[in-house]
């Protein structure tokens, strides 16, 4: 562990560079607070790795982050969130890092689709997290009488790293049609590239179809957690900082980040290669 004391930044991480549109959508609503941002693009996909994998990735990615200056981290990554977030509070934040935090995606996201009264959602996600069933298994924790009607959906990550928007509607129509006809009354788009298909998901669902998505969640729900939990919005700097790393970087990446983050950023990549 470092004790370098470098000043307090917000962190977002995910496994690659969907996470920017979450770094972009709470941009947009804090945009004083000093953000970084981390994607493990070296690793990437983890949707189609084992749990140690996705564990030990995320794991050196929150010591990568701690270490430079992050209090509190959002993992934006469902897959990341499933696979590693519970472990990570349980066994290695307090010895590692203690008085820092890590937040996730999952709970919040499930939160909002039962306040909106919904009997029987829709999700989509990688492999890992329809495997995993961890929303499955939350929203039986938060209220059991809600059903969820599961697809994976790995086909839509690499459609978007690689700019496949013309195969997008047909590959969309092939994985929601069963959904469907089962009857979901909404659909929750379970990880973080999905925010850049919204338009194509209501051209097949139709305008007026409930799309619960985590960028218009997750920074609602962090303001919410930072005014409940003041010492991480006072440890936070307000200097409007923003950083961004990746494990690997590419031109295709590049291309890639200024199509998701919706403007050019600088981009470092990070010296540790897992
Ligand atoms: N970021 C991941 C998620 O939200 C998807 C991409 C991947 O498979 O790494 O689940």
């Amino acid at each position: 562990m470092s004790t370098s004391a470098i000043s307090g930044k917000l962190g977002v991480f995910d496994s690659g560079l969907g996470g920017l549109l979450i770094a972009r959508a709470v941009r947009d609503e804090l945009p004083d607070l000093d953000m970084f941002y981390m994607g493990d693009t070296l690793h990437l996909p983890y949707g189609n790795r084992s749990d140690h994998a996705i564990y030990e990735y995320t794991r050196q990615c929150m010591d990568f982050m701690f270490e430079q200056g992050c209090q509190l981290i959002v993992m934006a990554c469902n897959t990341a969130s499933a696979a590693a977030l519970q472990r990570l509070q349980q066994t290695y934040l307090a010895n590692a890092w203690p008085g820092r935090n890590i937040i996730g995606v999952v709970v919040p996201t499930l939160e909002v689709a039962i306040e909106c009264g919904y009997k029987k959602l829709g999700l989509i996600g990688t492999n890992y997290i329809i495997k995993s069933n961890i929303f499955a298994e939350e929203l039986t924790k938060l209220s059991p009488d809600i059903e969820i009607i599961q697809k994976a959906t790995p086909l839509l990550v690499p459609l978007i790293e690689n700019d496949g928007g013309q195969w997008t509607k047909s590959v969309l129509e092939h994985y929601l049609a069963g959904m469907q006809e089962q009857g979901m009354e909404c659909l929750i788009l379970g990880c973080t590239h999905y925010p850049a298909l919204k338009s194509q998901i209501r051209d097949v669902l139709g305008d007026d179809f409930p799309l619960i998505s985590q960028d218009e969640i997750i920074p609602k729900k962090l303001i919410q957690y930072l005014n409940n939990n003041q010492e991480y919005a006072d440890n936070i700097n307000k200097n409007r900082k923003i950083e961004f790393f990746v494990s690997d970087l590419t031109d295709n990446y590049k291309q890639a980040a200024l199509r998701i983050y919706g403007e050019h950023i600088n981009i470092t990549q990070t010296e540790f290669h897992g």
